[in-house]
């Protein structure tokens, strides 16, 4: 059939090139960095304003905040003077959950997407071909960058500690040793609303050195011992509770299979392992978890899990899964050692 006389789905066509839009995420990141929110905070902002204070070209910034505000993040409330709306009140940077730091442009992770067809074909993630070395190398060679990383970090906690904190009984641990805990933000967070318990924060040493400012802000210094090192490496002994919160998704299966051995090692036979994780849902559902780990295999050539294929790297590292519990975000997974005669719920 000639492609005039082939019913024309509008609708599909229109929907494409909404989905294949190069646009909006970059354009969000970008407004986001630059702070056009905060500036916004008073109330709207006549563009060439707004483009004086943040020291940016005023018909680049017209375009940029028209293109969102098509999108619902601003509003041009009259003819090129732009408002906040709910989409983006919280990337303002005193927002009580900002998201500010939450969507950063990374140069870095756009030269790894250039290689996609590359990773489609291989399997393999872009990042190293991108840059000759691998994603967690990357980082520890590029201190801005590293920071900037841990800065988003930092911002998706506040939601992670309001969304998962009130879905699982924390509070049963004395003492929690968070794997990867990156500057501490989660376990202060944690031990903050948990007087009688102490942490220990266990990441690499270029991640952990912004980590004693925050633990301070928090107010749980004292109760929370610092220890640089790979997680690949043995793991301190003997505590309650272990946590691996989004860990495991930025590794692929056979190095996340000996994270989890070293943590099995190091946990006594009633601690529990909780991970704090996306999981995949079956089927066509929409899940954002499904962009994150097609973005993740891009990055490291990790993976996002369903509780399925999560479980059979447990049962290989000598853990068993007790429980899956959504929460409005993450998943808590609640693990404990397979080993016979042990068994806590
Ligand atoms: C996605 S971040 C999660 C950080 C933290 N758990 C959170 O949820 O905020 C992954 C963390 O794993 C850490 N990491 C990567 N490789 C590591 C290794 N070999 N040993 C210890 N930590 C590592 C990174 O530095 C980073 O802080």
């Amino acid at each position: 059939m000639s492609a005039d006389r082939i019913p024309l789905d509008l609708p599909a066509v229109a929907k494409l090139a909404d989905l294949a839009d190069y646009v909006t995420p970059l354009a969000l990141r970008a407004v986001a960095e630059l702070g056009v929110a905060d500036h916004l905070a008073d109330g709207p902002l006549p563009v060439d304003q707004l483009a004086e204070r943040l020291g940016v070209h005023a018909p680049t910034l017209l375009r940029t905040l028209r293109a969102l505000a098509a999108r619902g993040v601003f509003t041009e409330v009259e003819p090129e003077t732009f408002g906040l709306t709910p989409l983006a009140r919280p990337l303002r940077a005193e927002h009580p959950l900002s998201l500010r730091d939450a969507y950063p442009l990374l140069p870095a992770d756009l030269r790894a997407w250039a290689f996609f067809a590359e990773t489609l074909r291989t399997g393999e993630p872009g990042f190293p071909l991108a840059h000759g070395v691998d994603y967690w190398s990357y980082l520890a060679a590029e201190p801005e960058q590293s920071a900037r990383t841990d800065r988003w970090m930092q911002s998706v906690n506040r939601l992670h500690l309001r969304t998962v904190l009130p879905a699982y009984p924390f509070a049963r641990f004395g003492t929690v040793v968070d794997v990867g805990g990156g500057t501490g933000a989660f376990l202060a967070g944690l031990l903050a609303r948990n007087p009688a318990m102490r942490g220990v924060l266990v990441d690499l040493p270029h991640v952990v050195e912004a980590a004693p400012d925050v633990l301070a802000a928090a107010d749980v210094a004292d109760r929370c011992r610092i220890v640089p090192g790979s997680f690949f490496d043995p793991l301190p002994v003997g505590a309650d509770g272990y946590l691996l919160k989004t860990v495991l998704p930025g590794f692929d299966d056979e190095d996340t299979v000996s994270i989890l051995r070293r943590v099995r090692t190091a946990m006594r036979d009633d601690s529990l392992l909780i991970l704090i994780e996306a999981v995949l849902p079956p089927g066509d559902v929409f899940d954002v978890a499904k962009l994150f780990d097609v973005h993740t295999l891009v990055l490291t050539g990790g993976s996002h899990r369903s509780p399925e294929h999560m479980e059979r790297l447990l049962v290989e590292a000598g853990l068993r899964l007790l429980r899956v519990i959504p929460t409005a975000t993450l998943s808590v997974l609640e693990v404990s050692p397979a080993d016979p005669g042990v068994s806590r719920s």
